[in-house]
């Protein structure tokens, strides 16, 4: 069983979609913390509800490496195996993601490495998309290293962009994708099957296959 962090500024569905894969079994893993950078966050009521200790350390004011260290502190008390952004809304430094390389993941409301980068987040990403005329978007759960949004892709999930969409429509169908690529890639994880070679990330079969 992995013992899983995750790092959340927002609402927390997909934090949610995590905790409810480990309640089913569906990863053999356990969230054993939550850190958030915001108070009053909703990611942290989830949090308590299931049972997972909650860690509010603001960041309003500090320099990033104050609050890095502190957020480090905390991550080196709790020892996680895996560490997840789920709508975590602050840069790491390069020495935070080095520390966890191989060993933190986030999740891009967008096929990657197209609608990625600077300025790319929340709705931005979907109106971004909605402007360029793709056809498709989705979502991308890949490994950190300090390229933003630019690590090794581990999976992604696709869904046609439809003529009536807005961004709140394309938001709420690329979401609920959201909620089933982050536990799959979760649990590809627990079960010790992703093997990153270079920019790629491969997925090595299950032993009963
Ligand atoms: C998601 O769209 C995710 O892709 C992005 O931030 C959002 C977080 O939503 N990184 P939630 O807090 O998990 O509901």
């Amino acid at each position: 069983m992995i013992r899983i962090a995750v790092m959340a500024s927002g609402g927390g569905t997909n934090l949610q979609s995590i905790m409810d894969a480990c309640e089913s079994g569906y990863i053999d893993g356990k969230v054993v913390a939550v850190i958030s950078n915001k108070d009053g966050a909703y990611a942290l009521e989830r949090a308590k509800i299931y049972g997972a200790e909650t860690i509010l350390i603001p960041s309003r004011g500090k320099r990033r490496e104050e609050h890095e260290n502190e957020v480090l502190a905390e991550l080196e008390r709790i020892r996680p195996d895996l560490v997840l952004l789920a709508g975590y809304m602050r840069m790491l430094t390069a020495n935070f993601i080095e520390r966890y390389r191989g060993k933190i993941m986030n999740i891009h409301p967008a096929l990657l490495p197209c609608f990625g980068g600077k300025g790319m987040y929340g709705e931005n990403v979907h109106r971004a998309v909605l402007e360029s005329g793709a056809k498709v978007s989705g979502c991308t759960v890949h490994f950190v290293t300090p390229h933003v949004d630019g690590g090794p892709i581990i999976l992604q999930r696709c869904i046609p962009v439809l003529d009536s969409d807005t961004v709140e429509t394309l938001k709420a169908r690329v979401l609920e994708e959201e909620h089933k690529a982050y536990p799959e890639a979760v649990r590809l994880f627990a079960e010790g099957r992703l093997k990153i070679d270079g920019a790629v990330v491969r997925i090595e079969s299950a032993n009963n296959e």
